[in-house]
């Protein structure tokens, strides 16, 4: 029976790509790019920080990563300016499929496990129309270890006190997905984009130069060839309220 629904927050729930106004308003012409190298490279530090056994928040690791993006391009912000481009990361809006979605899961816990910091998450939860919606928010710093760390994942037990069988995690992260697998949760990929349209998208595109998003998608938004296949694939969020019956 399933007790849970345990949602990823950056990518899943809320759109890191809403960061492109404040990128592109900081650095008008740039703000695609250092968007998807900002993302890009706050995974990878994450994994890096992980595999080099020096733990940073995941505060820290957003920020390296976009002083990383912003020396690689050669912008030079002013100390506010790079703080307001951080902070953007703590402001992201929620997908408009996510308040319906969790509104229509009742009777089961709603929560968050997330790599973000704990004070990240409350600014970005709290400061959202999902805020009365999630339950419990669970931040990975407590393990100093960033998910696909099972330490990570063994934090939903803890706190919520549910078995991993008895949990759909949601995901949109390629890399999220294989962990939680591995783990051994129930895992729901949320896919907005299919990856018959990624493909179109790409073949236009190649043509000219690929769009610093479509890279970004190509390389993040599909399931990886881990071996650790979702048990569920939807497209919205707000599919996932038939699958507790499913599953
Ligand atoms: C998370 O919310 C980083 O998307 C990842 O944990």
């Amino acid at each position: 029976m399933i007790k849970a629904f345990v949602f990823d927050a950056y990518g899943t729930l809320f759109d890191v790509q809403s960061v492109a106004d404040v990128t592109e308003q900081a650095f008008p012409g740039h703000g695609e790019i250092i968007t998807q190298i900002w993302r890009m490279k706050q995974l990878e530090y994450s994994w890096l920080r992980s595999l080099m056994d020096d733990y940073r928040d995941f505060w820290t690791v957003t920020r390296e990563a976009l002083t990383y993006t912003l020396d690689v391009l050669g912008l030079s912000p002013t100390a506010t300016l790079f703080d307001d481009i951080a902070e953007a990361y703590n402001r992201l809006a929620p997908y408009p499929d996510a308040v319906a979605a969790l509104g229509g899961l009742s009777g089961v816990h709603r929560a968050i496990l997330s790599n973000g910091s704990p004070q990240m998450l409350d600014a970005l939860v709290g400061g959202s129309a999902l805020r009365d919606l999630i339950e419990t928010t669970i931040s990975v710093d407590e393990k100093r270890a960033f998910k696909p760390d099972p330490r990570a994942y063994e934090l939903v037990e803890e706190r919520l006190g549910v078995k991993p069988h008895e949990v759909i995690f949601v995901s949109s992260n390629g890399f999220d997905i294989a962990g939680a697998k591995r783990f051994g949760y129930r895992v729901a990929r949320i896919a907005r984009l299919p990856q018959a349209a990624l493909a179109q998208e790409v073949a236009e595109e190649m043509t000219g130069a690929l769009r610093p998003v479509t890279f970004y998608k190509a390389l993040r938004t599909q399931e990886e060839a881990l071996g650790y296949a979702p048990d569920f694939t939807v497209s919205s969020l707000t599919d996932l309220s038939r699958l507790a019956v499913a599953a």
